[in-house]
């Protein structure tokens, strides 16, 4: 912002400048912050130990990440997540026009509203959980967001989307119910849509990570092969961090992002 002379000045702001001037006032304000970021930490630490002490539900509040858990743990994961599948609907941006965008498994809307609706035309988020879904309606509502309860194996909503999304939820199924509901996911793509989404690479052993989950990947080709008989073009890539392993896919019948987004990859 540049600096504005005085004579550009409202009444308001020529009195801030003469209190910052003659006062510690941003000293004073960073020091609110700060306590403000404490108490916001405790209030969802304590509502992490509630809500995950003995059990846990199948999907995760996410502004438990944002006030308590990425200070604590440094891992950026959920974000990482968000900025990949968004890189999927840059790639389908054309022509000034926004994509539309189907989330399968939404969970509690935070990638939604977070991640998405800003560069979406319209974003539908359908998950099983009306628990989920009442926490998306209260917490990431946007107009241009919808979000449904359904059961994907049987309700993937109707129409045909430039970019659907499967995050943090391919492993939520048997590979039987994966198999079987590629081919509905297909079908939703227009000719040059993308799939996209993430999962973890199993931990070893026989030990799951979360108990919801039914199916977790050996590895990238062992995601690949669910993607391979629909879609032309299959990318999965790998992030690592100290406790786990993570897959990203990229499926389409078209370029892939990094072919068609070329900003990219192109330094001009
Ligand atoms: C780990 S959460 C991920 C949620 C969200 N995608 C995110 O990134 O935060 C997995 C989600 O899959 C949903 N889910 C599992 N099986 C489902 C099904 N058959 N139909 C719709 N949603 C399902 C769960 O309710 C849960 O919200």
């Amino acid at each position: 912002m540049s600096e504005k002379t005085p004579g550009q000045l409202t009444f308001v702001q020529k009195a801030l400048r003469m209190t910052k001037s003659t006062f510690p006032l941003v000293g004073l304000a960073k020091a609110n912050s700060r306590l403000m970021r404490a108490i916001s930490s405790g209030a969802h630490h304590f509502q992490f130990l509630v809500e995950w002490g003995v059990d846990n539900p199948e999907y995760f509040d996410h502004y438990l990440d944002q006030f308590y858990a990425w200070k604590k743990s440094r891992n950026s994961l959920p974000w990482e997540r968000g900025v990949y599948s968004s890189f999927a609907l840059q790639a389908t941006t054309k022509d000034g026009r926004k994509p539309s965008v189907l989330e399968l498994c939404c969970g509690d809307g935070f990638m939604a509203y977070h991640f998405y609706s800003l560069i979406a035309d319209s974003v539908v988020g359908v998950d099983f959980d009306p628990k989920a879904i009442k926490s998306a309606n209260r917490n990431n509502k946007s107009d241009n967001i919808s979000y449904a309860v359904g059961d994907i194996r049987t309700d993937i909503p109707e129409g045909q989307f430039d970019n659907i999304i499967w995050d943090a939820a391919i492993e939520h199924f048997t590979e039987a119910e994966t198999q079987a509901l590629m081919a509905t996911i297909a079908s939703r793509l227009k000719p040059d849509g993308i799939l996209s989404g993430y999962t973890i690479v199993e931990s070893g052993g026989g030990h799951k990570h979360l108990h919801q989950h039914e199916y977790e990947f050996h590895d990238k080709a062992d995601l690949s092969r669910f993607f391979t008989p629909y879609f032309a073009n299959v990318q999965v890539f790998e992030t690592t961090f100290p406790n786990r392993t993570n897959l990203y896919f990229y499926a389409t019948n078209d370029k892939l992002p990094s072919e068609r987004y070329l900003n990219l990859v192109e330094s001009r």
